[in-house]
């Protein structure tokens, strides 16, 4: 239990709908209407996580053959420090924070005895950020957390100016790779937004390799990623009225390598209809059709810091792993 001095650092938010017309695409239920109703059809990868899917990604990092968490934890590990030392104490903004587990590792270094420090993890899936904010708060006495509930897009539209001196927004798990090109291009614009002139960005990026690490990767021999994968229907069926059968769909996922980006798919075992009530949405699937519900595209460090660069996010310091599967790139924004 919190006592009353730490409930007080502690703070959970809802963020408002998006309303602007260029993100409301992106807005819940509308972008599952365009995904479904386009060839190939998508799902965007927000809706992995409710809770299941949530404690389902906990299990997938513990995995053998996914590599991401682990090899980015061990440069956080490593580099922690030295990334407290680049950047002195600002406010952590963290997206797609989830169970905050390797974010202990950066906390550990900015934490200071004493020193109140400011946290703001972010995350569409509600019950993981509660209930990490609930432990950090209780491991982390002089730790105020501030947790969004919301999508990137909401959070960046809405994020108040920081009152620390410096900020830094960070975004682990190379969950950027998830963007298409444009959607790549339109978040780094978001971020250049925010920030402010010196403050910082750091980017998680899983680097190109080959397709016999990257596939296994993706495919676990427990099933986790299926599971995982197939669970988007259950909530898709729970959020919207929805009749998916997962017995019906299989998990496939496959390395194209002239894009260097890993697609996840749910490959319909038959033809079969769909209706999602609550979106007034019917749709057909053919046998053997797929819908894709994951790119995770594999970097190149030069081709990232060009492209941040050009967002005036100049790369201070790249931090990799020995094997350079993983790269953690700190930049610093300067108009
Ligand atoms: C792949 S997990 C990464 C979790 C953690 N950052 C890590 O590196 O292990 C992606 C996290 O981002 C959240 N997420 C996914 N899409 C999101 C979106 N569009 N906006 C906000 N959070 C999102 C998920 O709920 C999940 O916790």
């Amino acid at each position: 239990m919190l006592n009353q001095a730490q409930a007080e650092q502690f703070q959970i938010e809802y963020l408002q709908p998006v309303e602007k017309r260029e993100d409301a695409k992106s807005s819940w239920g509308q972008d599952i209407k365009e995904g479904l109703s386009q060839s190939p059809k998508t799902i965007p990868p927000k809706y992995f996580y409710d809770d299941q899917g949530s404690q389902l990604f906990e299990q997938i990092c513990e995995l053998p053959e996914y590599y991401p968490t682990r090899t980015e934890a061990s440069i956080l590990r490593k580099y922690a420090e030295e990334i407290v030392e680049i950047t002195g104490i600002c406010e952590l903004v963290e997206l797609g924070s989830g169970s905050s587990t390797k974010t202990r590792l950066l906390l550990d270094a900015y934490h200071q005895p004493n020193e109140v420090f400011k946290y703001m993890p972010i995350d569409v899936s509600a019950g993981i950020l509660k209930e990490s904010a609930i432990q950090l708060k209780q491991d982390y006495n002089s730790l105020e957390i501030k947790g969004l509930v919301g999508t990137y897009e909401q959070a960046l539209t809405q994020l108040k100016p920081s009152a620390w001196p410096a900020r830094m927004i960070f975004f682990l798990g190379s969950s950027i790779g998830n963007f298409s090109e444009a959607g790549y291009d339109n978040f780094l614009n978001k971020i250049a937004q925010v920030l402010e002139n010196g403050d910082y960005f750091l980017l998680g990026i899983d680097l190109q390799k080959p397709k016999s690490t990257l596939e296994p990767a993706y495919n676990d021999s427990q099933g986790i990623t299926a599971a995982f994968n197939l669970n988007m229907l259950t909530h898709l069926n729970n959020k919207f009225g929805g009749n998916f059968d997962v017995n019906n769909f299989k998990h496939q996922a496959i390395y194209n390598e002239e894009r260097k980006q890993i697609e996840m798919y749910l490959l319909s075992e038959r033809e079969q209809k769909i209706s999602l009530e609550k979106l007034d949405l019917k749709v057909k699937l053919n046998k053997g059709e797929k819908i894709l519900t994951e790119m995770s595209r594999k970097f190149n460090i030069e081709e990232t810091r060009d492209k941040l660069e050009s967002k005036k996010l100049k790369t201070i310091k790249v931090f990799t792993d020995e094997n350079k599967w993983f790269a953690l790139m700190l930049c610093q924004f300067s108009k």
